[in-house]
């Protein structure tokens, strides 16, 4: 077991395309022991998600867990643990919904951004098998903000309004909310 240091806004790392992993690689023991240490860095930190580029390590792979039930959210389905490797996103529907976003690179702050809200994900698991994923809603926002780690994309970058990002105190004080039509 090994906790991380997340690494933040401002490192090169986080700006890089991540590689893909090769197939002799999705199985191999120090992937595992990469995804152990994700796995222990996200209990420490907090957060639904994490990518790899987030602890230094510059490859196509991502882990997400969403508790279920109320959060800053509202209500959410929860998603089990589940481990992407080479994951691709196919947009379904372009219509686009907005959650305020966080990010364990980009502590203290959230801000609001719009993403397409129903994908299909297509990806690798541990053991090699290829997996799908059609999914909607919140969960098509983490996947998505968790994909763009894998090429060097901040949620910050896809702010609509550079005046919808603020500190979490703030946020949470001024109960900062989006007129929505
Ligand atoms: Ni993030």
């Amino acid at each position: 077991m090994a906790i991380r240091r997340v690494l933040r806004m401002g490192h090169p790392l986080l700006r890089e395309r991540a590689r893909p992993l090769r197939p002799d690689e999705i199985r191999s023991e120090a992937t595992r022991r990469l995804v152990d240490d994700m796995l222990d860095t996200l209990d420490d930190y907090g957060g639904i998600g994490l990518a790899a580029p987030q602890v230094g390590e510059s490859l196509r792979l991502a882990i997400v867990r969403i508790p279920g039930g109320p959060t800053r959210y509202g209500e959410l389905a929860p998603f089990p643990l589940t481990v992407f490797v080479n994951p691709e996103i196919e947009i379904l529907d372009e219509r686009r919904a907005g959650y305020w976003e966080g990010c364990l690179s980009v502590p203290g702050l959230r801000g609001y951004v719009e993403r397409p809200q129903h994908i299909r994900v297509r990806y690798t698991e541990l053991n090699g098998a290829e997996r799908n994923l059609e999914c909607e809603g919140f969960h098509a926002t983490v996947f998505q903000h968790e994909f763009d780690h894998l090429d060097g994309v901040l949620y910050v970058d896809r702010l609509a309004d550079t005046r919808l990002l603020a500190f979490e105190r703030e946020f949470e004080r001024w109960q900062l909310d989006v007129a929505r039509d």
